[in-house]
């Protein structure tokens, strides 16, 4: 139990934190907004690409997403996103996708 705690932390530690280098929630909530919305629509709603709602997804599991995330969906206009996404960060968009995705914190 304390070790998936430590294990988790370990996994989302480079999102949370602040720390140099580190990508930022924020970050990546806004480029899933404005970069994948340009083809999921804005509310994430469906668009050239498919709905990536809570209710969208249902049943589908986060490492499957998180693949389709880093490698596209050959033969669709999905495209790859490993060269500006993480392993990391695409398994927690998909988690957050599946959790319905967060709105972008207004400044
Ligand atoms: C150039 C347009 C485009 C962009 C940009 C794009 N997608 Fe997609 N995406 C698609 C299309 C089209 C599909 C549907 C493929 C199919 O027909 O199965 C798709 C499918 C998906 C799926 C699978 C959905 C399902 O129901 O299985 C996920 C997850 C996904 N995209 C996430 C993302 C994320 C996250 C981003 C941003 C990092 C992104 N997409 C950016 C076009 C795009």
């Amino acid at each position: 139990m304390r070790a998936a705690l430590v294990l988790l932390s370990l996994l989302f530690s480079p999102l949370v934190s602040a720390s140099e280098g580190a990508v930022s929630a924020s970050d990546t909530i806004r480029l899933v907004r404005q970069d994948c919305g340009s083809c999921h629509g804005m509310s994430l709603q469906g668009g050239l690409g498919t709905p990536l709602t809570r209710e969208a997804l249902a049943g589908q599991s986060a490492e499957a997403l998180a693949v389709i995330i880093l490698h596209g969906k050959h033969g669709t206009a999905m495209p790859p996103w490993k060269s500006l996404l993480s392993a990391t960060q695409a398994q927690w968009i998909a988690e957050r996708l599946l959790e319905g995705f967060p709105e972008e914190k207004q400044p």
